[in-house]
């Protein structure tokens, strides 16, 4: 096992997965600045490191994953401040949506504002069944602004995101799986076995099928059924020249577990 901390981030590694750990959770792990950049820096790490297939984001403390941007650092900001700060947990957070290993939020706890936001970012989201979400910026003067406006309705449609946003209300973990916020909800004292076993079961599989599986996704889904289409045609294509797919397809009529050579 491979441990470190990057200032506001725990940062471990076990069987291939990089647990990166938000961790200031006296503040409910609020995402200032420090903490944003710790989690990019955490997140780079864990991409280039080769012994790392998932990664898995969560929270410190049994209260909440992320309660939200850090209200008392913002409280200062200026308009031009403000829209800076946006642009960076924007930029921020898409390190981990572009990331090509697979990216899990395990949601421990609160995820508001940012916290739903940064949860939003992930590949998937595992909640355990006491985590609550929302997006309560309405009740501070100000909106969501780390991509919340955006990839709620994305996941969830335009009417039901509306309704979260305006309200700023808050729903339980089971609600949030109802409507498709989040992929899977588990007891809370099982929260970190469970996300070892989905991240386990997806770092078994072909690295360089996995990246180009988010890529697709990813870069399709913002597009045209057409062009989104092509996008899909081509990365299905260039699959065709991995070692990974020549491993995957011989073990399959060999009967035999693959090792992909990730190329
Ligand atoms: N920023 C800064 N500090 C925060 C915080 C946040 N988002 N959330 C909690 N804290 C701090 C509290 O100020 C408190 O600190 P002190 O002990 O020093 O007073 C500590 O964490 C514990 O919090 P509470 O005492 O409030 O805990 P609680 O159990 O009574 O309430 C809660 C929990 C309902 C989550 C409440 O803390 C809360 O409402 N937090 C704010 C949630 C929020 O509004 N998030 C959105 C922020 S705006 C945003 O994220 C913008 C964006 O889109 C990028």
């Amino acid at each position: 096992m491979e441990q470190g901390t990057l200032a506001a981030v725990e940062y471990t590694v076990q069987d291939r997965v990089a647990w990166i750990t938000v961790n200031r959770p006296k503040k409910l792990n609020a995402l200032n600045r420090e903490t944003v950049e710790a989690i990019t820096a955490a997140a780079t790490r864990a991409v280039e490191d080769p012994e790392v297939a998932v990664l898995v984001l969560t929270g410190a403390g049994e209260k909440a994953f992320v309660a939200g941007a850090d209200i008392a650092e913002m409280a200062a900001m200026d308009a031009r401040e403000g829209q800076a700060f946006g642009r960076f947990l924007v930029d921020s957070f898409d390190v981990l949506e572009r990331s090509p290993k697979p990216v899990i939020a395990a949601v421990n706890g609160f995820a508001l504002g940012g916290g739903c936001e940064l949860a939003m970012a992930c590949h998937i989201r595992i909640a355990a069944d006491n985590a609550r979400f929302g997006q309560p910026e309405v009740s501070l003067g100000l909106i969501p602004g780390a991509g919340g406006t955006q990839r709620l309705q994305r996941l969830v449609g335009r009417g039901k995101a509306m309704e979260l946003i305006l309200t700023g209300d808050m729903i339980p973990a089971a609600e949030a799986h109802r409507i498709g916020l989040v992929n899977q909800v588990v007891p809370a004292a099982e929260l970190r076995t469970r996300v070892a076993a989905v991240a386990e079961g997806i770092g078994s599989k072909s690295p360089v099928a996995l990246a180009r599986a988010i890529e697709a996704v990813m870069t399709g889904g913002d597009l045209g059924l057409d062009d989104a289409m092509r996008i899909e045609s081509s990365l299905f294509g260039l699959c065709f020249a991995t070692g990974d797919m020549k491993e995957g397809t011989a073990a399959f009529l060999e009967k035999r577990k693959p090792e992909f050579p990730g190329t």
